[in-house]
């Protein structure tokens, strides 16, 4: 294989286990990517912090710049707006292809970013933006995209909807379940960004532009959280035959003068019990779209934590990487697993 050189760019929850995935199933992922994955660094800020894997140290660096330099394919998981934004523009400049995700970055700055991507025919992947491990962004950009989508309607926030799931399930408090929300490591650095809808907004933001061809702003998105949520009303809600959801909603719509619009909200919901979505508990996610042709679907899953996310920026990167050396969209299609295929009556078929 022509060998690919990766940079990483954060060794956060996400990125070490990234780097530590990518060292342990290289091999396999370059049978897929039909190009070898040489990681050739990891740029961060601080070389000597606590890292949730054990990777080589000669691999780390604090010069993010010149590994982007020396890169084909730069993978940004820092988070947030500075440096990240400047990074990652600095790493299209150059022609790399570049794995993002930073739901912030892309709620803001994203039509920058694609621009940037554009100019120099480069590609922006961000599977991992939305709803972690769970693949949405392919499917509403790529498999839907022969089809007219009417509305999606996500639990994109595991923090919020674990929260609202103990106080229904439990009768716990808002502080409590999200003192345990935080200690399982769901809850962003600061967790205003949780409870007060902005990480779920940003989410919206992405899904509605997605979802509609079309650039929906951070700003128009409509942003409820959950605190004024109390325990009364959850249980009342139950009682009616509803569970309460925090839910990123984003609508086709006709406005009043008959043209078609999009809208981007972020509330409370009551959603009834019967719903798809009254069955995701704890700190999952699930991305509920209504489609003209193909009528609903539902994408469900872990939204959050360090190896599921990896999952979904390894994706990214295999596609990235085959699209470096084939071209093409860069689709995992190949057949070089070398895995048998069973005979039926040797695996058993009940779980
Ligand atoms: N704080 C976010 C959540 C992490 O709770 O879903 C994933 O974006």
């Amino acid at each position: 294989y022509r060998n690919v050189r990766v940079a990483l760019l954060g060794a956060g929850s996400v990125g070490s286990q990234v780097a530590r995935l990518l060292l342990e199933h290289g091999d396999e992922l370059a049978g897929r990517a039909t190009a070898g994955l040489e990681l050739v660094g990891i740029a961060v800020r601080d070389l000597d912090a606590k890292r949730d894997a054990d990777l080589p140290r000669e691999l780390f660096t604090t010069d993010a710049h010149s590994l982007i330099l020396g890169a084909d394919i730069v993978v940004e998981l820092i988070g947030g707006l500075e440096p990240a934004r400047t990074l990652v523009l600095e790493a299209l400049g150059s022609g790399a292809d570049v794995i993002t995700g930073n739901k912030a970055l892309l709620a803001n700055h994203g039509p920058e970013l694609f621009a940037a991507a554009e100019q120099v025919g480069a590609q922006l992947y961000y599977e991992a933006a939305v709803a972690g491990a769970i693949p949405i962004i392919r499917p509403l950009r790529e498999s839907l995209a022969g089809d007219r989508v009417k509305r999606v309607m996500g639990i994109v926030n595991g923090t919020t909807n674990f929260i609202l799931d103990r106080m229904d399930t439990l009768g716990e408090s808002l502080e409590d379940a999200l003192a345990t929300a935080t200690e399982l490591g769901y809850a962003e650095a600061d967790p205003t960004a949780d409870i007060e809808g902005y990480d779920a907004a940003q989410k919206a933001t992405i899904l509605a532009s997605l979802a509609f061809h079309t650039t929906v702003p951070l700003v128009a998105v409509h942003r409820e959280g959950i605190t004024q949520v109390t325990r009364e009303q959850v249980v009342a809600a139950r009682k009616a035959g509803y569970v309460v959801k925090l839910l990123a909603i984003c609508e086709r719509l006709v406005d009043t003068d008959g043209t078609d619009g999009v809208s981007a909200r972020v509330h409370p919901a009551l959603v009834p019990l019967g719903h798809p979505l009254a069955a995701v508990h704890g700190a999952k996610n699930a991305v509920f779209v209504e489609a003209e042709a193909a009528g609903d679907l539902m994408f469900y899953g872990a939204g959050a934590g360090g190896v599921e996310t990896a999952s979904a920026v390894l994706g990214d990167l295999v596609s990235a990487a085959r699209r470096h050396v084939i071209g093409g969209p860069g689709l995992a299609e190949s057949t070089h697993a070398n895995l048998r295929v069973l005979p039926m009556g040797s695996v058993t078929t009940s779980y």
